[in-house]
């Protein structure tokens, strides 16, 4: 699913029920009527995957998980593994979110490990980075950034990869960066991508979230290397998450 132009891909957190499907299906239709550069997918709890994936069978929305465990299979209780999601019929799963990060304690090992274990799969992967506020603050932010993303990038190609920079203080705050610091910190992480996979990092998509509203998007991916937004708050809604699609 991220082959196109751009990408806008909505992750519901924990949010949704079955009561919410219909919403899913009004993203589906717009999805539907999206310019046939723009993919639109939506990352949405395990329990939706399976209704909104059979939903969405014949339509441009690709359909995918929140978070996948390393391992294929074993004791490991209340987890769901990457072959689960695709079995429920996920075609992608972020992995790395600054949430999981900061509840789970998530380190950057672990997040390539979930990273190489989607692939493994044949699953497509969002990779998360973002920095903290203090780390902004004290000039680290694209320091932090290429560390997070030289842990957590899967070895291998770069097929199936897409990156997303969500600075932790822009999350749900209404807070952005400038144009002009996501330009820059989405270039740096386009460096650190083609050292890692040389001409064929140019292409990878890089979204931008934190914050993505339907005022804000076009200004937001115009930014140099913006390829898509990942939206939090603003894809719980199809009408706030037409218009971001549409700003695309
Ligand atoms: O993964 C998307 C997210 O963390 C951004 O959330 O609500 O600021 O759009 P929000």
């Amino acid at each position: 699913p991220f082959l196109g132009r751009c990408l806008i891909a909505g992750n519901w957190k924990m949010h949704g029920t079955s009561r919410d499907l219909g919403t899913i299906g009004r993203i589906m239709t717009l999805a539907d009527t999206a310019g046939d550069d723009v993919g639109v997918a939506l990352a949405v709890p395990h329990t939706l995957i399976f209704p909104a994936a059979q939903m969405a069978d014949d339509s441009r929305l690709s359909v995918g998980g929140e978070d996948c465990h390393s391992a294929e299979k074993g004791a490991h209780t209340g987890c769901v593994s990457a072959p689960m999601l695709v079995d429920a019929g996920a075609t992608f799963t972020l992995v790395g979110h600054s949430e999981r990060r900061t509840d789970q304690g998530e380190t950057d090992a672990e997040v390539r490990g979930k990273a190489e274990a989607a692939r493994a799969a044949g699953l497509s992967v969002i990779i998360c980075v973002g920095e903290t506020e203090a780390e902004r603050d004290g000039g680290e932010a694209e320091a932090v950034v290429r560390r997070q993303l030289e842990g957590s990038l899967p070895q291998g190609d770069s097929a199936g990869l897409a990156v997303a920079y969500e600075p932790v203080w822009a999350i749900g705050t209404g807070r952005t960066p400038t144009t002009a610091d996501i330009a820059a910190m989405h270039d740096s992480i386009r460096s650190a991508l083609t050292e890692r996979f040389g001409a064929a990092g140019e292409s990878i998509l890089i979204l931008y979230g934190g914050s993505v509203k339907p005022e804000n998007a076009a200004e937001l991916l115009s930014a140099s290397n913006v390829g898509g937004a990942l939206v939090g708050g603003a894809s719980l809604d199809a009408d706030s998450f037409g218009a971001i699609v549409r700003a695309a």
